[in-house]
């Protein structure tokens, strides 16, 4: 949730900086903003895109070798070009551009407006960055520990970026909460909020903890914390290739992602499940097997489509381990103070790794003893090192702002643990342990298939893209199937879509039937066939028109609906990794025949790292 990004070196910074922008916009895009020093500070905002920024800067003067860039996702002022960061101080000499919320900035702006300050933006942004002026003016100290006295003051979370046009060779940098990543060149450093900006540069980075502040230089990058002692920079290897962040070929990154997904599935499963010799291993579940399996509860915690993937986990768990789990909005877990004990073992998924909600959750799990299990895509990001162990995705990096290849990656690690702890615990069969082994291997094979014909989703898009609301119904681990079909519909083609469970329908929803209303079903052949089959009923006796996913083969299902999509056939606990393909395929399709940026949908962003 906006995107940051930095250079100083001894290249041209602009280019650099507008190019880490466009890789970045998936975590914000109604406005951006870049600042340059050179003989002076300039300052450039537009709100839109990206691209309406570099129309906006044509014939200008962009030289400098030190600059900053940022990209916005709104929390305070509308997106416009005055709300636009960078944001320049009340005496013109310093800019800022700043990831997160300072949630005291109403308290500081009116200190700052009793000594006679003004603003000309609505954001809390430019409040921090006066503060700061302000607290170097008064008190004569140098910015750096100006900056020191003033972040000891904010709560909320930040990343941020702040050059002074005094000095041309310095930009400071601070995080607490939202992600800064360092990249180490030849005589140039590249700061961003994530490392795509920077792989194409080099595979060398730093990522900044939380509460330390860098002082970034050409050839010198100190890390320093909020007492004023320098800490030693761990650096890192990336083990990301530049193809992973292009489009390679694909209109979009997200029809990319989806078709990515039987690599993504096989890359998570490679070197961890071996169905010849009948064995899962995975480091991070075989060092805590026995915390694991001894659990007396497990709690999951997550957001979004990850809290879908969390549900399936809870069936698969429930059914395959005999631990009762618990799975929580990790939002709502944060602010209900929910019991937790020494040794209670909670579960983070989470694509980015950086969702604040989830973060700040398990922060205070992991102060009342609970043992955090990171399921992470995003490697190296905060939710994976505040975590005690877990188990990566191996998704590789998801631009497209609906999540869909981290969500079949997170299954797939989530079926393995299962699987591990049932053997472990001995809740499952030999037999069954194998068969599901050597089920989970042939799923990237299956999702292939899905894909190789995609014409009839297509079509069966253009046909209901008018609907004004949608209803997606299912049963057993096809439920949390039917809510992650609904949130992709909404968020890429802003149609309401409601998930339900397809037995809770008569208790309330089947209100809404009428012969307008299409109703997807998730009916796919497992041991609620036969209930399904009479919920498609309850419908059709009401006119809905109905659409159903069915397994390839059953003729029964397909005779009662308006319009059907196929999957081929799955153990009904690893099937959500197939049957969720041609939802997310159906909401894709929706959105490109809306004519709407099915990558960068209105009001959303990715990487929700504001609470
Ligand atoms: C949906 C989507 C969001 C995220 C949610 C959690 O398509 O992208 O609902 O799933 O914001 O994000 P992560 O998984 O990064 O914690």
């Amino acid at each position: 949730m906006c995107g940051i990004v930095g250079y100083i070196g001894h290249r041209q910074a602009y280019p650099v900086v507008l190019k880490g922008l466009k890789r970045l916009e998936y975590r914000g895009y109604d406005s951006s903003g870049v600042a340059l020093i050179d003989d002076g500070l300039r300052v450039f905002k537009k709100k839109g895109k990206v691209s309406e920024l570099e129309e906006a800067t044509i014939g200008q003067n962009l030289s400098g070798q030190i600059g900053i860039g940022h990209t916005r996702w709104a929390t305070h002022g509308e997106p416009s070009d005055r709300n636009a960061h960078p944001h320049v101080s009340a005496l013109g000499k310093l800019a800022m551009i700043h990831n997160g919320i300072i949630e005291n900035y109403a308290s500081i702006k009116e200190e700052l407006q009793n000594k006679g300050y003004t603003f000309k933006s609505d954001t809390d942004t430019e409040v921090l960055l006066n503060f700061i002026e302000d607290i170097k003016e008064n008190n004569g100290c140098s910015l750096e520990e100006a900056l020191r006295i003033a972040l000891k003051r904010v709560v909320g979370a930040y990343c941020i970026l702040l050059v002074d046009c005094n000095d041309p060779h310095t930009l400071l940098a601070a995080r607490k909460g939202s992600p800064l990543v360092i990249g180490i060149g030849k005589g140039e450093h590249f700061l961003a909020s994530d490392a795509s900006p920077i792989i194409e540069y080099t595979k060398e980075v730093v990522y900044v903890n939380d509460y330390q502040i860098a002082i970034v230089k050409a050839d010198e990058l100190i890390l320093k914390n909020l007492g004023n002692e320098r800490q030693t920079p761990f650096i890192t290897k990336l083990d990301m290739e530049l193809a992973a962040i292009e489009k390679g070929g694909y209109d979009h990154f997200m029809l990319k992602e989806i078709y990515e997904q039987p690599s993504t599935i096989h890359d998570c499963l490679r070197g961890r499940l071996k169905p010849d010799v009948n064995q899962i291993i995975m480091g991070g579940v075989d060092v805590n097997l026995d915390q694991l399996s001894k659990a007396a509860r497990i709690m999951i915690v997550a957001c979004g489509t990850s809290w879908h993937a969390g549900l399936v986990a809870e069936y698969l768990i429930e059914e395959l381990c005999r631990i009762p789990v618990e799975v929580e909005y990790a939002s709502e877990f944060r602010y209900r103070n929910p019991v937790i004990n020494p040794g209670d073992v909670i579960i983070a998924i989470s694509q980015s790794g950086e969702t604040a909600d989830t973060l700040v959750a398990l922060e205070n799990a992991k102060e009342k003893g609970a043992i955090i299990f990171g399921v992470v895509n995003a490697v190296g990001s905060s939710i994976a090192r505040l975590s005690h162990a877990g188990a990566y995705t191996h998704s590789g990096p998801e631009i497209g702002v609906a999540s869909t290849k981290a969500f079949t990656g997170q299954l797939a690690v989530l079926s393995m643990m299962a699987l591990k702890i049932a053997q472990a615990k001995g809740t499952i069969s030999p037999e069954r342990f194998s068969h599901l082994l050597q089920e989970l291997a042939a799923i990237p094979a299956k999702v292939a298939k899905i894909l190789e014909d995609t014409t009839g989703i297509e079509a069966i898009a253009k046909k209901y893209k008018d609907a004004r609301d949608f209803l997606f119904l299912g049963r057993g681990y096809n439920f949390p199937v039917a809510l992650e079909g609904a949130l992709k519909l909404k968020e890429i083609s802003y149609i309401h879509a409601e998930g339900y469970p397809a037995a809770e329908m008569k208790h309330g929803p089947i209100a809404l039937v009428d012969d307008k209303l299409p109703v997807l079903f998730v009916a796919t052949k497992d041991r609620y066939y036969d209930k399904i089959v009479s919920n498609v009923q309850e419908i059709k006796a009401r006119k809905g028109r109905v659409i159903c996913l069915a397994t390839e083969g059953d003729t029964i299902i397909p005779s009662m609906a308006d319009d059907v999509m196929f999957v081929p056939d799955a153990d009904e606990v690893l099937a959500p990794m197939l049957s969720v393909v041609p939802l997310q395929l159906l909401s894709y399709y929706t959105g490109l025949a809306l004519g709407l940026d099915v990558d960068k949908p209105r009001n959303l962003a990715k990487s929700v790292t504001v609470e």
